[in-house]
């Protein structure tokens, strides 16, 4: 399997025993993290009974995806990661949520990497994932690509960190073809940018 690598060398993503201490840490914070779910839940468009499918990009071990699946219980999710420590992590956890979600594994820093996800979706979602791709035309473009998947009259939902600005991520939302482009939430970790596809 093709191994992704972290530009900056701080994560390996394909280590097991990484993503277990990784994904340990992480957990403690999953309350704080539910607030910020909270506020993309509520501004996904649909009613919560509402079938609906969506992809979640770089959903490592399924902290969003569990989230919008409890909360929209007939959604469906692919989750997409390029680590298979991570996409074994989510199947474990999110057990009880079987036959509603399947792991697809492809790097997202290569062109056509959304191929796999197959189809359109509702949605498309992503937290803390993208800006592991360091570069900003790279993060244009797996935006473009993430836009060919969203169903026309979706939404793409990124709540993300890294040292892009504002501007440079409304303007790499606009430059994908999303309208109505908005920074939700703006804060020192995790800032929430949308756009809907015209
Ligand atoms: C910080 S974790 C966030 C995971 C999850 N979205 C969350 O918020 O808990 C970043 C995730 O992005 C994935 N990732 C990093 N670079 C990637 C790449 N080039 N292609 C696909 N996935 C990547 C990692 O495997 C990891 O699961």
């Amino acid at each position: 399997m093709a191994q992704i690598t972290d530009p900056l060398r701080q994560h390996d993503w394909n280590s097991e025993e990484y993503v277990e201490d990784w994904a340990q840490r992480q957990m403690r914070n999953e309350t704080l993290r539910a607030r910020q779910f909270a506020l993309m839940a509520s501004l996904v468009p649909f009613e919560n009974e509402a079938a609906f499918r969506f992809m979640d990009v770089g959903c490592g071990y399924g902290a969003l995806s569990k989230y919008l699946l409890e909360t929209f219980p007939r959604a469906t999710a692919v989750c997409h990661d390029g680590s298979a420590a991570m996409a074994k992590l989510g199947g474990e956890r999110m057990k009880e949520l079987q036959g509603r979600f399947e792991y697809v594994i492809s790097d997202f820093s290569k062109k056509d990497w959304s191929r796999v996800a197959g189809g359109e979706f509702d949605v498309v979602v992503s937290c803390n994932a993208i800006h592991n791709v360091r570069v900003g035309e790279t993060i244009k473009a797996v935006y473009g690509e993430i836009f060919g998947r969203v169903r026309s009259g979706g939404r793409f939902f990124n709540l993300d960190r890294g040292s892009a600005t504002m501007e440079d991520q409304l303007a790499w939302f606009k430059s994908a073809g999303f309208q109505d482009v908005t920074c939700h939430q703006k804060s020192s970790g995790l800032s929430l940018y949308g756009g809907s596809k015209p």
